[in-house]
């Protein structure tokens, strides 16, 4: 299992266990994690799983893909750690990820 610390904008966190091959945004909606509702079920076609990724683990989640880009592109919260967690691939190599969600979503 897979670690991953998703942050309130009020400094709360919620620490849950996610599966390999799982999404972030599963983890999340999975562990009643507030402020993820991930309306589209993980389409990438909602923009409600937006999470800022801590600054540690940026290089590690990897970059946007085109339809996440776009997505993102239409959210005037976005910032360069921005990312749509249901296009996060939970692996190993995420073990302690930590992900903030953005105050707009609650
Ligand atoms: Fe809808 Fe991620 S769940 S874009």
């Amino acid at each position: 299992m897979v670690d991953i610390v998703f942050v309130d904008h009020d400094g709360s966190e919620h620490k849950v266990e996610a599966r390999s091959g799982s999404t972030v945004m599963l983890a999340a909606v999975t562990n009643g994690v507030p402020g993820i509702d991930a309306d589209c079920g993980g389409s990438c076609s909602c923009a409600t799983c937006h999470v800022f990724v801590h600054e540690d683990w940026i290089e590690k989640v990897g970059k946007r893909n085109p339809t996440e880009e776009a997505m993102l592109s239409l959210n005037p919260d976005r910032k360069t750690n921005s990312r749509l967690s249901c296009q996060i691939p939970v692996s190993e190599e995420l073990n302690g990820l930590i992900v903030t969600t953005p105050e707009f979503q609650f």
